[in-house]
């Protein structure tokens, strides 16, 4: 299987999927694409020998359909069978993801349905959770409403600042998201809880 990801800065996930595309695994990786050119991922990628695109979403002002179509262009090039967003900060249009529907995947940093969009270490942390974590799931046109393919849960500490939850939590998404996409890949859409 081919495996398209996309990034909008650091690339962390990006880059535990890239290191355990190795060996047996059923899937390569052939593309990491940006929103910004300037996103730290791109150069990791880069650095591991992968082909990168960036599509700077700010040359498309109140046209999020050009940006897509932009973007589509070295997307389809690279003939992904499966797109993974880690860490991908746009939302994309009905009509993009509808084209790569039951293969679009993306991880968020809440337990959903709970906290769905921004700020979720914030939100939680506001909320008095005494638990927190992160989702995979598969993208539908409604923001972090798809099929859940897996989930890891984090304890909420006593002190605990969002940044520090948010450190927590993202360590836990570096074993999920590599995890799910193994099973995602060798076809195995059972949702995975660590
Ligand atoms: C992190 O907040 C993570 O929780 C979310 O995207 C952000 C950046 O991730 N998934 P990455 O380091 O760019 O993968």
């Amino acid at each position: 299987k081919r495996v398209a990801i996309l990034i909008s800065g650091g690339g962390s996930n990006m880059l535990r999927l890239v290191e355990d595309m190795t060996g047996d695994h059923p899937a390569r990786p052939v593309l990491v694409a940006s929103n910004d050119p300037a996103a730290g991922g791109l150069d990791k990628a880069a650095a591991k020998g992968i082909a990168t695109a960036a599509v700077d979403h700010r040359e498309f002002p109140r046209d999020r359909a050009g940006f897509e179509a932009a973007l589509l262009k070295p997307l389809l090039a690279a003939e992904p069978d499966i797109i993974c967003l880690a860490g991908f900060m746009r939302i994309l249009t009905p009509g993009f993801v509808t084209r790569f529907s039951g293969r679009m995947l993306n991880i968020h940093p809440s337990l959903l349905p709970k906290y769905q969009g921004l700020d979720t270490h914030a939100r939680a942390l506001a909320a008095g959770d005494a638990e927190a974590g992160a989702t995979v799931h598969e993208v539908t046109p409604e923001l972090d409403s798809g099929p859940i393919l897996g989930q890891v849960r984090v304890p909420v500490l006593p002190g605990d600042t969002p940044q520090a939850l948010a450190a927590r939590v993202l360590e836990q998404e570096h074993r999920l998201y590599p995890a799910v996409l193994r099973r995602f890949a060798a076809g195995n859409r059972t949702p995975l809880i660590l």
